[in-house]
C-alpha cells in the first residue's frame, strides 16, 4: 500500500531519545521540552511557544488563554477535520460556522465580514452578539487547511475592528508563510489584537513527536498562562497550591527529544513537499475530470502538507479504485455542521464546504514518497479518469 501521509524518521532523532531513556528524565520536567519551544518560537518568528500533547489540547488552551466561556460562540470554517469543533466544545462553547471560498478552499473572509456585519450587534455592556442565537461571539478561529492560509490580513482587520481573539489552527500548516512571516509571527503592522496560533505534531503532521502540538503567542502573560494551565495550574514548586482548573497537557522530553530532531530536517521536509506538490499539479493541471489541484492563495508560500485534488464529480469511485490499487487515499472532512453531535450550531454558510467534502480527493504526500511510487499514483489517476 502506498500510505496517505506518514512520517519520516532516520537516526537523526535517536540520540536525544535515547539520552532521556539512560537518564530517566522522560516526563515533561525534561530539559528538552524547553529546548523545542525555543528552538519552535526561532523556527515560526515567534517570541514565545508551549508545547502540549496534542494539537487538539494546544487548541483548548489557547481558547481559555482567549477568555471564551460557557455559551460563547467561535466563529469556525464549515470545512475542517473535527479538532477545533471539539476544542471549543471542551470550554461549553459552540461552533459557528462560515463556508470556505472556492478559490483558496480556506475560511472565506467575505462570508465572514457579513456575518459580522449583518448577523451580530453589541448589546448594553458592549459584547457582541449573535442576534438569531442571542450568544456572545467571543472569537475567529481560522483553520488553515492543508499547508494553506487562509487571508491573514483580513483576518486580522476584521479580528481588530470587532475587537475579537484570533485563534489560528495552522495545525496542518507549519512550515507555511503569509507574505514571507511563518505561523505565528506578528505581522508587518499589525495592530494590537489577542492572537494565537496552533500546530499538531501528530504522526500525520509534516513533523512529529508522536502525538503532540503547540502554541505560538508573542505575549508573555499568555505565553506563561498557558504554560501554567498546561501543567495542572500548580502555583508553588514544593507545596501542592493549585489557583485553578488545571490541565495535565505538557508535552514529554521523550517527545520533545523527537522533535528537536524534526524540527532540524524540517527545511528538507519541505522542500519535498513542494517538489511533490509541484509534480503533481505539472501532471493534473489540464487531466480530464480534475477541476482544481490545490490551490495556493495570494501572498501564501504553501506547505503542501497533503495534496488534494478536485474532480468534477463525485470522488469515491476513483477512491475504490485507487484502494483496489494499493493507494491510500481520503475524502476531506464531512462539513462541521453535518455532523449530528454539531447540528444545534449557527450556521452562517457551508455550501462550499459540502462540494468539496463530495468531490475532493487527498493522495499520497509522504516525505518519504517516492518518485516511481508517486509515478504509479499519477499513471492510476490519469489512466481512470482518461485523457
Ligand atoms: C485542522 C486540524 N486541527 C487540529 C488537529 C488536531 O491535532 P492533534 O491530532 O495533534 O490533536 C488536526 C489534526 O490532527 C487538524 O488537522
Amino acid at each position: 500500500m502506498i500510505p496517505l501521509c506518514t512520517p519520516y524518521i532516520r537516526n537523526q532523532e535517536w540520540q536525544r531519545i535515547k539520552d532521556c531513556v539512560d537518564t530517566e528524565w522522560v516526563s515533561y520536567a525534561g530539559k528538552y521540552v524547553e529546548q523545542f519551544e525555543l528552538d519552535l518560537a526561532s523556527f515560526a518568528g515567534a517570541e514565545h511557544a508551549a508545547v502540549t500533547i496534542s494539537g487538539t489540547s494546544a487548541l483548548h488552551i489557547a481558547l481559555i488563554c482567549a477568555g471564551v466561556r460557557l455559551d460563547d460562540e467561535v466563529i469556525l470554517p464549515a470545512l475542517s477535520f473535527v479538532a477545533p469543533a471539539n476544542a471549543i466544545r471542551y470550554q461549553g462553547a459552540w461552533p459557528t460556522f462560515i463556508d470556505v471560498s472556492v478559490t483558496d478552499w480556506q475560511m472565506d473572509v467575505e462570508q465572514l465580514e457579513t456575518f459580522l456585519t449583518s448577523s451580530c450587534q453589541r448589546n448594553a455592556e458592549g459584547e457582541l452578539i449573535n442576534i438569531k442565537t442571542g450568544r456572545r461571539v467571543a472569537a475567529i478561529m481560522p483553520v488553515h487547511l492543508l499547508g494553506g492560509m487562509a487571508h491573514l490580513d483580513e483576518l486580522v482587520r476584521l479580528a481588530h475592528i470587532y475587537q475579537l481573539p484570533l485563534i489560528e489552527d495552522a495545525a496542518e500548516s507549519l512550515g507555511a508563510h503569509w507574505k514571507g512571516k511563518g505561523i505565528g509571527a506578528r505581522l508587518d503592522n499589525q495592530p494590537d489584537i489577542t492572537r494565537i496560533t496552533c500546530t499538531s505534531f501528530n504522526g500525520n503532521k509534516i513533523m512529529t513527536t508522536g502525538g503532540g502540538g503547540a502554541l505560538f503567542t508573542n505575549c508573555e502573560k499568555t505565553a506563561l498562562l498557558a504554560k501554567h494551565l498546561c501543567t495542572t495550574a500548580k502555583t508553588d514548586a514544593i507545596e501542592f497550591d493549585h489557583d485553578q482548573v488545571g490541565y495535565n497537557y505538557r508535552m514529554n522530553n521523550i517527545a520533545a527529544a523527537l522533535g528537536i530532531g524534526q524540527l532540524e530536517q524540517l527545511d528538507y521536509f519541505l522542500k519535498r513537499k513542494k517538489e511533490i506538490g509541484e509534480r503533481y499539479t505539472n501532471a493534473f493541471s489540464s487531466q480530464r475530470g480534475i477541476v482544481a489541484t490545490l490551490p495556493t492563495g495570494q501572498h501564501v508560500t504553501n506547505s503542501y502538507w497533503l495534496y488534494t485534488i478536485l474532480l468534477e464529480s463525485n470522488s469515491r469511485s476513483l477512491l475504490k479504485h485507487l484502494t483496489q490499487n494499493g493507494i491510500q487515499t481520503r475524502p476531506l472532512w464531512k462539513a462541521l455542521c453535518d455532523l449530528s453531535y454539531l447540528d444545534q450550531c449557527h450556521v452562517h454558510s457551508a455550501t462550499n464546504a459540502r462540494h468539496l467534502v463530495n468531490n475532493s480527493l487527498s493522495i499520497p504526500s509522504s516525505v518519504g514518497l517516492a518518485d516511481t511510487d508517486q509515478d504509479k499514483v499519477i499513471h492510476c489517476i490519469q489512466s481512470y479518469l482518461g485523457c
